[in-house]
């Protein structure tokens, strides 16, 4: 059974990759929305909060985990292997590197959470590949998807602000370094054009799953949220074209 968590409905994207892939994979999945943004936080706050995701999800069976989130991808990766020796762990910001690299990419833009670029874990793997990097803390755009505005005039707005230093970097491509962000794809993508290549770090990380790990595929998917309202469910359903049913998650903390 396959553990994938985020700090609210952004690992979703994962999820609906997952289901493209293998509709009949097992899995169980965790928003912690209660505490969601993760990327305004401290380093120390976001390893606090990934163990305690990851306890909940290895309680309810999870034999290998996926980090659906860049921010805790970014700071809490090694502490998460430390726990847990045995278990397979694939983090989303390794894959997408690599796929920046096979691109032929010469310079980047990456974009994400404050927590993520100040990490500056995607400049230092990018880099050795001998690639540029422009990143872009863009803390509004979690906000606006868990809001389900994905493309009103004033997302458009937001996005031009920040992405404009970006897109005059003439980079070839754009990581979307936050599994929040491919909801905003389609508005993002018109504003830097079709030049630029958009990798969902999301995405690609499903590719490093299925190649990975042998799939349970008795298709037991359940789905959790450490507050449930009735907001998430409908960008859920809106996101994954089907209806899904959020239990509450009480973290062992
Ligand atoms: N989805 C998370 C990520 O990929 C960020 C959301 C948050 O700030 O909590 O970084």
């Amino acid at each position: 059974m396959i553990g994938i968590f985020d700090s609210g409905v952004g690992g979703l994207t994962v999820v609906r990759e997952l289901l493209r892939r293998s509709p009949d994979a097992s899995f169980v999945y965790l928003g912690d929305t209660a505490r969601l943004p993760y990327g305004n936080k401290s380093p120390e706050t976001i390893v606090r909060f990934t163990l305690e995701d990851a306890a909940f999800l290895v309680a309810h069976g999870a034999t290998s985990l996926v980090v659906a989130c860049n921010t805790m991808s970014a700071h809490a990766v090694d502490a998460l292997r430390k726990t847990y020796p045995a278990l397979p762990i694939f983090d989303v910001i390794t894959p997408a590197v690599r796929v920046a690299s096979h691109l032929g990419a010469k310079r980047v833009g990456v974009i994400g959470t404050r927590a993520t670029v100040a990490s500056g874990a995607y400049d230092r793997l990018l880099e050795a590949q001998g690639i540029e990097v422009i990143a872009r803390a863009c803390p509004l755009f979690v906000p606006l998807v868990e809001e389900g505005w994905l493309d009103d005039g004033e997302t458009k707005r937001i996005v031009k602000h920040y992405l404009s230093p970006v897109r005059q970097g003439d980079v070839d491509a754009l990581i979307l370094g936050c599994t929040h962000y491919p909801l905003l794809a389609p508005v993002i993508g018109r504003f830097m054009g079709r030049s630029v290549s958009l990798i969902d770090s999301g995405a690609v990380v499903v590719e490093e799953l299925l190649k990975g790990v042998q799939l349970d595929s008795a298709r037991q998917q359940s789905y959790f949220l450490t507050d449930r309202s009735a907001r998430s469910e409908e960008i859920a359903q809106q996101w994954l074209k089907r209806p899904v049913n959020f239990d509450k998650a009480d973290l062992l903390g």
